[in-house]
C-alpha cells in the first residue's frame, strides 16, 4: 500500500500539474500545527519565485481545487503561502480498513530486498556477559528483525572473542590453580578427555582474576603472553582445553541470550577468521597495500580530506603477531566469499568508532569489499548509573547483566503483586516477560548514540513512555477484546467487522496514527533507528488510552458504532504487538 503522505502528495501535485505548475511542488507533509490541519504543503512558497507570484495566490488556487476532492475534509491556504491539509473521515477510515486486511499493514518492503550480515553481540569466551554487552544485543536484535519484516535476508552472527590474549591468560591460571592437568603435560598423546575439567561458576572466576595477577605478576603476564603464542600455534594441549572452555562458555551464552530473547543465525568467533589471513596477508602485500612501518605491517587509509588524525591499519605487529584488525578483515574476506553480502552493520560501543572507520577504508582501499557493499558501524553510548557515570553494583564492580535482569524483575514483580489479583507463581512469570520489556524499551526508546541513565523506578513504571506502559495498553485491549467476545457468546466472527468514520476527536487521533505504521517502519529501518518504533508506539498507546477514556465500548448500544470499535482496537492491538515484535519484546496474556 502507498504511504497516505505520498497519496497526499499525489493528489497535490496533480493539482499543481493542471493549474500549469510543476508536479515537485506538491510534497505534502506531516502538519506542524496539527491543531489546524493533519498535513501541509508548502510547494505554493517555493513555487512563487519560479513562476514570479504571490505564494497566497498560488496557495489560494491549488486549496479551492482541492477542496472539492472527497479524500480530504477541508484544504485552505493560509498566510503567507501554506497549504493546511485535513483528510475526510471517510477516506481515513477506508484507509485503515485497508491496512487492517493487508500483509504487514500495508507496509511495503524494500524493492530490491538485500542480504545483510549483522554483527552484534559480540560477547567474549571466559568473561561473563556485562550490561556493555547488553545494547548491542539488544539494538542488533531489533534492527535485525526491522530489516528482515521489510523483506532482506539477515544473518545475525555473535561474532564471539575468543581468540586474543585473555584466552591465554585463562589458560595461565588453569595452569597455575591445576598444573596437573593432563593438557599441561607435553608428554601426554592419548585422547584428551571429553569431558570439561571445570564448571561455568567456576570458569567466570579465572579471567578476573587472571586479569588482576597479571597486573602485577610480569612472570605470569609473560606465561599468558607465551601460552595465546603457542595456542594459536596449534599447541596440542591448549587447543584442547581452549575447545573446553569455549564449549562451556558458549552454552552459558546461549542461555543468557535466549533469556533476552536474543537469537543469532551463526555463532561464530574471532577463530574462524584464522584460516583466512595468510591468503588475505599475501595478497595485501603482492598488491604493494601493506608496507613494513617500524617492523609492522600496515595499510595506509588516510584521505586527503580528512579533517581529523587517521592512524594507518596495523596488520600485523612487529613480533609478527596478528591483531584485532587482522581478524576482523580476515572476518570482512570470510563473509564476502561465504554469503556475499550487499551490507555490512556492526554494533558496539561508540569507543570503536575510530577503529571501525579505520578497517572499513583498509577493506576498501585494498578490494576486501566491492565498491558497492555497504559497511556501516552503529556506536552507542553507555549506560550510566544516576552519579552520570558508567554503570556499577553497590559495591563499585562491573554489573553483571543477570543481576541486573533479575533485579528488575523483582521490582516488575512487586508492582504486579501490589495492585492485581494474580498469585504469585503466574506473577513471577509475567515479571519475567515485563521486565525484559522493560529493560530493552528503556535502551531502544533512547537514540542509540546516546548515554542514558539507568533508573529502575522509571524503567519499571506503568506510566509513561515505558515498556510496561506499552504492554499494559496491549493487555487492556486484549481484555476489552475478550469482554466483547464473551458477551457475543464468542459464536461470531469479529474479522469482517468494518471501521467506520470516526466520529470523535480522539477515534479520528487514533486512525491517524495508525495510518502513518508505515511511515515509522521505512523510517527506523532507513536510519537504523529502533527508537522510532517506541516513539511511535507511545503515541500510539497515548492515542489509544485518550480515546478509551472517552468511549464505553462494551456498554454501547449502537451495534454498528460498537463493530466498528471493535475493529478499530483490533488493529490497535495488532499493529501494536507487530511493533513490539520489531523491538523483540513479548506482551503477556495479562498483568
Ligand atoms: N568482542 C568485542 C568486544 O567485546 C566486540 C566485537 C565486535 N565485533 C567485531 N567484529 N569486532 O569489544
Amino acid at each position: 500500500m502507498k504511504k497516505i503522505i505520498e497519496l497526499i502528495t499525489d493528489t497535490v501535485s496533480q493539482v499543481f500539474e493542471k493549474n500549469g505548475y510543476e508536479g515537485k511542488y506538491g510534497h505534502a507533509t506531516l502538519s506542524n500545527r496539527p491543531d489546524l490541519c493533519q498535513y501541509q504543503c508548502n510547494g505554493a512558497l517555493s513555487a512563487a519565485k519560479q513562476y514570479g507570484k504571490a505564494p497566497i495566490n498560488i496557495a489560494k488556487e491549488i486549496a479551492q481545487d482541492l477542496q472539492g476532492n472527497p479524500m480530504f475534509s477541508n484544504v485552505n491556504a493560509v498566510m503567507p503561502g501554506f497549504i493546511n491539509i485535513t483528510l475526510s473521515d471517510e477516506y481515513l477510515a477506508g484507509y485503515v480498513n485497508d491496512m487492517a486486511k493487508a500483509e504487514n499493514f500495508g507496509c511495503e518492503g524494500e524493492e530490491h530486498p538485500i542480504t545483510v550480515v549483522m554483527d552484534y553481540g559480540g560477547a567474549n569466551i571466559a568473561k561473563p556477559l556485562h550490561v556493555g554487552h547488553l545494547r548491542s544485543a539488544i539494538i542488533g536484535e531489533s534492527l535485525k528483525r526491522i530489516f528482515r519484516y521489510m523483506g532482506n535476508k539477515v544473518i545475525g552472527d555473535a561474532h564471539l572473542g575468543d581468540w586474543g590474549t585473555p584466552m591465554g591468560l585463562v589458560i595461565a591460571e588453569f595452569k597455575r590453580r591445576k598444573p596437573d592437568l593432563v593438557y599441561f603435560d607435553d608428554s601426554f598423546t592419548g585422547e584428551y578427555p571429553e569431558e570439561a575439567p571445570f564448571t561455568i561458576s567456576e570458569l567466570e572466576e579465572y579471567y578476573p582474576a587472571a586479569s588482576a595477577l597479571s597486573k602485577e605478576d610480569e612472570q605470569f603476564r609473560e606465561e599468558a603472553k607465551q601460552i595465546t603464542y603457542e595456542l594459536q600455534n596449534n599447541h596440542r594441549g591448549y587447543v584442547a582445553l581452549w575447545n573446553h572452555i569455549r564449549d562451556v562458555s558458549i552454552k552459558d551464552l546461549k542461555r543468557v541470550y535466549t533469556s533476552l530473547n536474543v537469537s543469532f543465525d551463526l555463532w561464530k568467533a574471532e577463530s574462524d577468521a584464522q584460516p583466512y589471513i595468510p591468503d588475505m596477508i599475501a595478497y595485501l602485500k603482492d598488491k604493494g597495500y601493506a608496507k613494513l612501518s617500524e617492523g609492522a605491517l600496515v595499510v595506509d587509509v588516510k584521505e586527503d580530506t580528512d579533517t581529523r588524525e587517521i592512524p594507518p591499519c596495523m596488520i600485523l605487529k612487529s613480533d609478527g603477531a596478528t591483531l584485532y584488525n587482522t581478524t576482523d578483515l580476515a572476518t570482512i574476506v570470510e563473509r564476502m566469499m561465504l554469503f556475499s553480502p550487499n551490507r555490512l552493520i556492526y554494533m558496539t560501543d561508540k569507543r570503536q568508532e575510530l577503529y571501525f572507520e579505520t578497517i572499513f577504508r583498509c577493506a576498501r582501499k585494498t578490494g576486501l569489499v566491492h565498491k558497492d557493499t555497504r559497511l556501516d558501524f552503529i556506536g552507542f553510548g553507555t549506560m550510566n548509573g544516576k552519579d552520570g557515570k558508567p554503570f556499577k553494583t553497590r559495591e563499585g564492580g562491573v554489573m553483571r547483566l543477570e543481576h541486573l535482569v533479575d533485579s528488575i524483575n523483582d521490582k516488575v514483580y512487586e508492582k504486579i503483586m501490589e495492585n492485581r489479583s494474580m498469585d504469585e507463581a503466574a506473577a513471577r512469570k509475567v515479571a519475567v516477560m515485563v521486565g525484559l520489556a522493560a529493560l530493552k524499551y528503556a535502551d531502544l526508546s533512547n537514540q542509540a548514540s546516546k548515554d542514558y541513565i539507568f533508573d529502575m523506578d522509571r524503567f519499571t513504571s506503568f506510566e509513561g513512555d515505558t515498556g510496561p506502559y506499552i504492554l499494559y495498553t496491549i493487555v487492556r485491549i486484549k481484555s476489552i477484546l475478550a469482554k466483547f467476545r464473551q458477551t457475543i457468546g464468542n459464536k461470531e466472527d469479529i474479522a469482517h467487522y468494518t471501521i467506520l468514520p470516526a466520529s470523535v476527536l480522539p477515534e479520528r487521533e487514533l486512525m491517524l496514527k495508525l495510518s502513518r505504521y508505515s511511515d515509522m517502519v521505512t523510517a527506523a529501518y532507513e536510519e537504523l533507528a529502533p527508537h522510532r518504533i517506541c516513539q511511535y508506539l507511545y503515541e500510539l498507546a497515548y492515542a489509544f488510552n485518550s480515546f478509551y477514556h472517552d468511549t464505553k465500548i462494551i456498554t454501547e448500544e449502537d451495534k454498528q458504532k460498537q463493530y466498528s470499535w471493535i475493529a478499530l482496537i483490533t488493529l490497535v492491538h495488532d499493529i501494536m504487538l507487530a511493533g513490539i515484535d520489531l523491538l523483540g519484546i513479548e506482551a503477556p496474556e495479562r498483568m
